[in-house]
């Protein structure tokens, strides 16, 4: 084969694309990558890695600065150094770019650094590489990923008017930002600045937070999150925005009335929207549907016989685990294996403090679904492991089908909710019952018997 004759050539080089690459080469297919940017995408290089390690940072400086009198430990003053935090940040970016660019070696993936087009036929247009300028393979898997939304009248600017990738890279603190939208990004980026000193005010349309997600569990965080020193304002709507003198003159509109909120920096986090830009769809015949999503079939097959996409680019929550998921199963589907992606048993956490963690339905969904369901609580205040951890705040919530017991849902307010969730993932992967993992049983003393009483709690 030549150098520019691949089996399958994946567009995008993120989670959903380096994984569905490794795992094509791994089933024995010549395997190309393309990426114009540093491999990763988003979630390596701006999004879940540098935001994960910036919201440990913070929260380790908020802990020490305010909160280890209880054990017993007395801290002098404490300082920030925000530049050395912003390099401990990159470091870790680049080993785990480093580490994509490993996993291609050691698979044999071919990487190409370039911006890629399709060209038709199973051609794809190659820009600005060193190398070839076309390829050719028998498939094409777009996974492209997604870009922030920008809010008419508030066009980033990227000093005053943020997206999450300068809201993570900043390199002061500033004293008063206002964050629109309280979805995950908005909510983590917040809770970051707020920890190490920034006064936040959060702007919501509706009239709750994290839409989606179980109102009972979310009612709870805002009300921690409160206490924290967030400030909420919901259903208000950001109108637009005038920079003087380096300070934002922010209009938003509540209850119909219009008021101007000014601030250092305001970070818009009101979504993501496919990233196809440029990328040769329309010439092709890919179609798109009226969100601007790419329409596939079960095979992750698009309209135009032989191109496939994942991830963000199709419909479903925009998580980097997803895209992963999809990509190994379309490749297995190309090479005849029995590829599948179990959607009712997708975790979605939000990494606040604590962390609200969740899989399958919460109860509104499940009554909209018109199922009949049994609830478990528990608290972690009730959980010694919690209280040797000094983090006695939250709850478990299992729904279970009423008649069948059968597990619907799992949602985590609470310590390392990211880690415990993966039992609810697996509950409902097994089609296992309330009672299963009641009678599990689980280590003592460990915040996992949390998830198991809450179990317990549904048979009540
Ligand atoms: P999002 O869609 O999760 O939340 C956006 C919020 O903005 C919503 O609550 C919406 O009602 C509100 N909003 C929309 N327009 C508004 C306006 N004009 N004024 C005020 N509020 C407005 O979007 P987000 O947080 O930007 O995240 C984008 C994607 O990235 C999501 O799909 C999210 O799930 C994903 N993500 C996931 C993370 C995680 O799993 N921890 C972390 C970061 C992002």
């Amino acid at each position: 084969m030549s150098d520019s004759r691949f089996d399958l050539i994946v567009i995008g080089g993120g989670p959903g694309g380096y994984r569905a690459a490794a795992r094509a080469a791994e089933l024995g297919l010549r395997a190309a990558c393309i990426d114009k940017g540093a491999l990763g995408g988003t979630c390596l290089n701006v999004g879940c890695i540098p935001s994960k390690v910036l919201l440990e940072s913070s929260e380790l400086y908020h802990k020490t600065a305010k909160g280890l009198q209880g054990h017993g430990i007395m801290v002098g003053e404490v300082g920030l150094d925000l530049a050395a935090m912003m390099t401990r940040k990159e470091k870790i970016v680049g080993t785990m770019t480093r580490g994509v660019a490993g996993l291609f070696k050691g698979h044999g993936v071919v990487h190409f650094s370039a911006t890629a087009s399709l060209a038709g036929d199973g051609r794809v247009r190659l820009q600005g590489a060193e190398g070839p300028d076309e390829l050719q393979a028998e498939r094409i898997l777009l996974a492209t990923g997604s870009a922030p939304v920008e809010l008419p009248g508030l066009p980033f600017d990227g000093r005053h008017v943020l997206s999450s990738t300068e809201a993570l890279s900043l390199e002061e603190v500033p004293r008063r930002m206002v964050v629109i939208g309280a979805g995950a990004i908005g909510l983590e980026l917040g809770s970051v600045w707020r920890r190490l000193g920034t006064e936040v005010l959060v702007v919501e349309y509706l009239d709750h937070i994290l839409p989606g997600m179980d109102r009972e569990m979310t009612g709870q965080l805002q009300r921690l999150l409160k206490r924290q020193g967030l400030d909420f304002q919901l259903q208000g709507r950001a109108l637009g925005a005038q920079v003087e003198g380096g300070q934002v003159q922010l209009r938003i509109e509540v209850d119909g009335e219009e008021r101007v909120e000014t601030c250092d920096r305001v970070l818009v986090a009101v979504g993501r929207r496919p990233y196809t830009e440029n990328l040769g769809l329309e010439a092709t015949g890919v179609e798109l549907d009226d969100k601007g999503r790419v329409p596939v079939d079960g095979d992750y097959q698009t309209s135009t016989p032989g191109v496939y996409a994942i991830g963000d680019l199709i419909e479903g929550p925009m998580l980097a685990h997803k895209a992963e998921e999809e990509g190994i199963a379309a490749v297995e589907k190309m090479a005849s294996r029995p590829g599948h992606v179990h959607y009712r048993a997708i975790p979605s956490v939000v990494y606040t403090h604590p962390e609200l963690a969740s899989v399958g339905l919460s109860e509104e969904a499940a009554g909209a679904e018109g199922l009949e369901v049994k609830i478990g609580r528990y608290q972690f205040r009730a959980n010694a492991r919690a209280h040797c951890m000094d983090e006695i705040d939250g709850l478990v919530k299992i729904i279970a089908q009423a008649e069948t017991d059968k597990l619907l849902g799992m949602h985590i307010l609470g310590p390392q909710a990211s880690h415990l969730i993966a039992e609810g993932v697996m509950g409902i992967e097994f089609s296992g019952s309330a009672e299963d993992l009641a009678r599990s049983v689980h280590a003592h003393p460990s915040l996992s018997e949390v998830v198991m009483e809450a179990a317990w709690a549904v048979g009540q």
